[in-house]
């Protein structure tokens, strides 16, 4: 007979946390006296590097969870392309002006300040350059997803991670769903085999349309991009890229590993500016005859949806929410708080325990997933996953979109031209 694991999860936990509550909290409380009687109360040097609504947004989520762990932050920087932007984040946070910092290599100016902590949020694009400078630099990082818009920017990701580990830095990423605890406990259940192999599912982020900005008078093609930078595939990655990697980075986390391949339609239907698509519906092959249905939308008036299917030899499962399953698992108790401050929580404990969480290549393999979507919607054909990350004969995989994060810094930036957008079976 099938249970409704979730109801049982929902008690076991319960009981779970109601037994160890009391002693838990008497032994946290406990070795907390004994730290801070011995030691001065910990403090991190903290910088943000793009000044935007989530960035600020992450700084105070950041402040939370140092609050949650009884620990200072100090704010010693900030940068954004521009000034204004910075300066207002900085000045929130007593910063001087002379550390809000401004410009295409605002951030490299925030790298050589003593910062220890480095929050990450500008549009996508340039986060492959930002991280790797980040880690060679010695700071631990907390990126916003997606880390790319390219499979070199994915793969430079990667190697950055890698060179994190060897440093011993913390890299966490704005997935936020890994750091949930509702998706956690179903990781938990679905790793003990409770709805047997996953054989199939269906992933969604179809939804309204998001903002856009029109090009002023005199303003420059850089300027102009960075505003409506979600409006144009070589910031953002497309909302394929920069939206659904939340519901894909799911997908490959449950079940594992990544697609290797993905056959991909979409299309434009009333956006005015930049060069994104309006829908994307990608088949995505997970090998041994697992296939996952992509599908993401923004497009006012429409269905929405924003969640994950999973359907398993002996059960199924929604991300993060109902499992029916054939038998019962004993699930911990995980951290039940908003999943923007408990990655910072989790981030700020990893340093502290001397074990970095490093999350690079998780969130980079989620985004070269949405990038291999994209690329096979954009092109009409089939990209392999070895064309994005391997192969290098494949055309895929120096695709480099333009201008780069070094046009940028070069001031060297020609805005693509408005709704000209790519056409499928052309090459
Ligand atoms: N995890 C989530 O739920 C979530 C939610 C929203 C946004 N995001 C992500 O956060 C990132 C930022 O999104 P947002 O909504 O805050 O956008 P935003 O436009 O509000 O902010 C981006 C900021 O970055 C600045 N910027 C751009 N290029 C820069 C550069 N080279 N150097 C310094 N600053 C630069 C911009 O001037 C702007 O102030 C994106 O990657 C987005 O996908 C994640």
């Amino acid at each position: 007979m099938n249970h409704n694991l979730t109801d049982n999860l929902k008690n076991l936990s319960r009981r779970h946390f109601l037994k160890s509550s009391a002693a838990g909290m008497a032994a946290a409380l406990a070795s907390k006296n004994v730290l801070f009687a011995a030691q001065a109360k910990k403090k991190f040097r903290v910088g943000l590097i793009g000044c935007g609504g989530r960035g600020t947004g992450a700084l105070e989520n950041c402040f939370e969870a140092a609050g949650i762990l009884d620990i200072d932050l100090e704010v010693v920087a900030t940068a954004d392309w521009f000034k204004d932007r910075a300066v207002a984040a900085g000045k929130k946070h007593n910063v001087p002006e002379s550390r809000c910092f401004a410009g295409a290599d605002g951030y490299k100016k925030l790298l050589d300040t003593n910062v220890e902590v480095v929050l990450m949020a500008t549009s996508p694009n340039f986060r492959p350059v930002h991280f790797d400078a980040a880690i060679r630099a010695g700071k631990h990082v907390f990126m916003e997803k997606p880390v790319a818009v390219d499979p070199p920017g994915g793969r430079k990701i990667i190697a950055a991670g890698e060179m994190a580990k060897q440093k011993g830095l913390a890299v966490v990423a704005g997935t936020q769903r890994r750091h949930q605890a509702g998706y956690q406990r179903i990781k938990y259940a679905l790793e003990r085999g409770a709805i047997g192999e996953i054989a199939g599912g269906a992933v969604w982020w179809c939804g309204g349309a998001l903002w856009y900005q029109t090009k002023k008078a005199d303003e420059s093609d850089a300027d102009y991009m960075v505003r409506n930078w979600v409006s144009f595939t070589e910031m953002s990655g497309d909302h394929i890229v920069e939206q659904h990697v939340h519901n894909l980075d799911v997908a490959n986390w449950y079940i594992g590993r990544t697609p290797t391949s993905a056959l991909g339609f979409g299309g434009r239907a009333r956006r005015k500016t930049g060069n994104q698509f309006d829908f994307f519906s990608v088949d995505l092959d997970y090998g041994n005859g697992l296939r996952i249905h992509s599908m993401c939308r923004q497009i006012n008036g429409t269905d929405g949806s924003v969640r994950e299917f999973f359907r398993g030899t002996q059960g199924e499962t929604w991300g993060g929410g109902g499992l029916k399953a054939a038998k019962e698992i004993v699930v911990p108790e995980f951290p039940d708080r908003n999943p923007y401050v408990q990655e910072h929580v989790d981030m700020l404990q990893s340093i502290m325990s001397g074990k970095p969480i490093n999350e690079a290549h998780d969130v980079a393999t989620s985004t070269l997933t949405a990038i291999m979507s994209r690329i096979s919607t954009y092109t009409g054909k089939l990209v392999r996953w070895k064309d994005v990350v391997e192969n290098e004969s494949s055309p895929y995989y120096n695709l480099t979109l333009k201008p780069t994060p070094e046009d940028f810094e070069k001031g060297e930036v020609v805005a693509p031209p408005d709704d000209i957008t790519a056409v499928p079976g052309q090459d």
